[in-house]
């Protein structure tokens, strides 16, 4: 066997006349009849080879029959191209190897799609064929990226005193809100493990065991629907330190996204990343996860709408509602069919029953001025005021959606983001780091008429709100933080509570009782009463790190072999059905086609 000397992407100039192996797959061949040419691929990139019948007859004759994704080693010696045939977009460009001997590895069938233009091809197809769809570069390099970034992890935790310690795929149901994967025991009959939806509770127990410093990079499974972002099995790179507050948590893990940021993309990320009250994200933007690239903040106008008399924004207000609006600049643009199809039927998705909107021109007498068919329910002076509270310029559209709080916040901020991105108001490539801070501890669930965490149950109160456990616990702000980029949510994590009374009242107002705490979590209320120091951590989304490191939106573009909506892996079919004699064996059977999941 030709043993390669060189590897694709390597060769220059500086290595003419040298004699080289090189081995990789067949990208692309043209044949000339006197000349043959193979651009030869592997990890590192791409390599012209030349056979040329005087030189080398017989591997010219050998590679007259080579076909694309064949594996091939060669050897020859490395030679300038000729004048003006140079190839200024290769990184070997400038040389070629002309070949003397040549070795046919492997023969290959004809790949299901081109590796050049796979981009273009129905994802089905790429995901069936991974092995061939990971050979494009810009999919290699998405894990190269990968590789790096946990590389870097590694070494920064290292370096400050972190020890990487595994825990449990096999587990009890952990309490991240999510539906588990179960597991079925055969040892343990009619039981089931839950794999883990995060490390939290076993995290927490490692600062209870004195590890001080704690990371890890971990697979979590959630059954939720995957969606562009989200996996059902995904990655996080999950910390846990003792002795410590929110700051010390922020500080140290801001650190290790200023040295991905630098070290990957050559970005430099200030610190501190600057932090955001929870109710002014919700406030300014509608949404935790602020994407702060570009400005065109909400506003409430809720003392204007019920000043106006038209009906709809009366009635809202009127109801316990609000009424809130944004500004689009340059929206005037867009058609009444635009606004009043295609834009209200988006914010109708989120549950908007309406969207009123005003374009903003200027009058003969040169007043810039809102303009639409509800404009004549204001009066001239309250035109004015939503003009100068928008800061609206001639040209700009005034959208506004009433309706309760939530569905107001929840209907305006995707359409803030979709309109940010239709009018062209950020640089995709800008990147806004943010620590939204301060969230409450509890939101309030209407539907089972009880609080709900808005992290998870462990969450420690801010101190001064501690007393509010008794009286107010609806206001009370959490010791919470959550790094968003570009308005995706990288991370999020929490000082936790390590005092067991503290846990069991928390328990108490999240309507668990003393039975069902002791059921789920009684391993973890156990540990906490054995000196639990004072401790916090985090997690960051690994996949969502890439996916901003490499510029894709799609989660399944940085992980090997993610799963499709269905949650299926194409290339091995799973999941699948299993023989009689594994069920038999963990005594199970199947109820098939009772219930039918779209
Ligand atoms: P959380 O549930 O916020 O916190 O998860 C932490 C981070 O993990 C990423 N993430 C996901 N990425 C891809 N697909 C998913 N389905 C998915 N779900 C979450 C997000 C998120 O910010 N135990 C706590 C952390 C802590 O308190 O220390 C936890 O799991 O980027
Ligand atoms: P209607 O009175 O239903 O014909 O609506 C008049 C305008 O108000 C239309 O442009 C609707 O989209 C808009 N509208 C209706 N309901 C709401 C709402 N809840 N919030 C904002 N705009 C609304």
């Amino acid at each position: 066997m030709l043993k390669r000397t060189h590897n694709c992407g390597q060769l220059r100039l500086e290595n003419d006349t040298q004699q080289v192996v090189l081995s990789g797959w067949v990208n692309s061949y043209r044949d000339h009849g006197n000349l043959v040419f193979i651009d030869l691929r592997d990890r590192n990139g791409l390599v012209q080879l030349v056979f040329d019948p005087e030189a080398a007859p017989e591997a010219h004759k050998v590679a007259r029959d080579l076909r694309c994704e064949w594996v091939i080693a060669a050897a020859g010696t490395v030679r300038p191209r000729g004048e003006g045939l140079e190839n200024p977009k290769l990184a070997t460009g400038q040389i070629e190897v002309l070949v003397k001997e040549l070795e046919v590895q492997n023969t290959a069938k004809t790949p299901p799609f081109e590796i050049d233009n796979a981009a273009a091809v129905n994802e089905e197809l790429r995901l069936q064929h991974r092995y061939i769809d990971l050979r494009r570069p810009e999919m290699l390099d998405k894990l190269a990226v990968r590789h790096r970034v946990t590389k870097i992890v590694r070494d920064y935790y290292d370096e400050n005193g972190f020890w990487e310690i595994e825990t449990p795929m096999l587990g009890k149901s952990t309490p991240e809100g999510a539906r588990d994967f179960l597991v079925p025991s055969r040892l343990c009959q009619g039981e089931f493990y839950a794999l883990p939806q995060s490390p939290q509770l076993f995290k927490q127990i490692l600062m209870v065991a004195n590890t001080d410093r704690y990371f890890q990079i971990v697979r979590c499974f959630r059954d939720e629907d995957p969606r562009a972002d989200r996996q059902a099995e995904f990655t996080q790179i999950d910390v846990e330190m003792s002795f410590v507050d929110e700051d010390d948590v922020m500080a140290m893990n801001e650190g290790l996204i200023a040295r991905i940021f630098k070290e990957v993309k050559g970005v430099d990320v200030e610190l501190p990343i600057p932090r955001m009250s929870y109710a002014q994200a919700i406030d300014e933007y509608g949404i935790d996860r602020p994407d702060l690239r570009f400005d065109m903040k909400l506003k409430d106008i809720s003392d204007l709408a019920a000043a106006s008399t038209f009906k709809v924004f009366t009635g809202t207000v009127e109801n316990g509602g609000i009424v809130k609006g944004l500004c689009a600049p340059g929206g005037a643009k867009y058609s009444r069919s635009d606004i009043e199809k295609t834009m209200t039927g988006f914010v109708g998705e989120y549950g908007a029953r309406g969207l009123a909107w005003m374009k903003v021109e200027k009058d003969a007498d040169g007043n810039v001025l809102p303009k639409s068919s509800i404009t004549k329910f204001f009066t001239e002076e309250q035109l004015k005021e939503l003009v100068e509270r928008f800061g609206a310029n001639e040209g700009d559209l005034l959208l506004f959606v009433a309706d309760k709080k939530d569905t107001v916040n929840k209907a305006l901020a995707p359409l803030r983001v979709r309109l940010g991105r239709e009018l062209e108001l950020f640089d995709p490539d800008d990147l806004k780091f943010v620590w939204v801070v301060d969230f409450p501890l509890f939101e309030w669930n209407e539907d089972n008429k009880r609080f709900d965490s808005l992290h998870h149950p462990f969450t420690c109160p801010v101190e001064e709100d501690m007393g509010k456990l008794e009286t107010d616990p609806g206001n009370i702000r959490s010791q919470a933080y959550d790094l968003v980029v570009n308005g995706s949510e990288v991370g999020g994590g929490s000082v936790r509570i390590h005092q067991s009374a503290v846990q069991a009242k928390v328990f108490e107002l999240l309507n668990i009782s003393k039975e069902q705490a002791e059921d789920r979590f009684g391993f973890f209320l156990k540990a906490l009463e054995y000196g639990a120091p004072p401790h916090g951590g985090i997690a960051f989304g690994l996949d969502r790190l890439v996916m901003l490191l490499t510029g894709t939106e799609n989660i399944r573009d940085v992980i090997a072999f993610p799963k499709t909506q269905r949650g299926q892996c194409l290339m091995t079919e799973a999941p699948s059905d299993v023989d009689s004699a594994q069920l038999d064996e963990l005594n199970l059977r199947v109820q098939k086609h009772l219930h039918q999941i779209d």
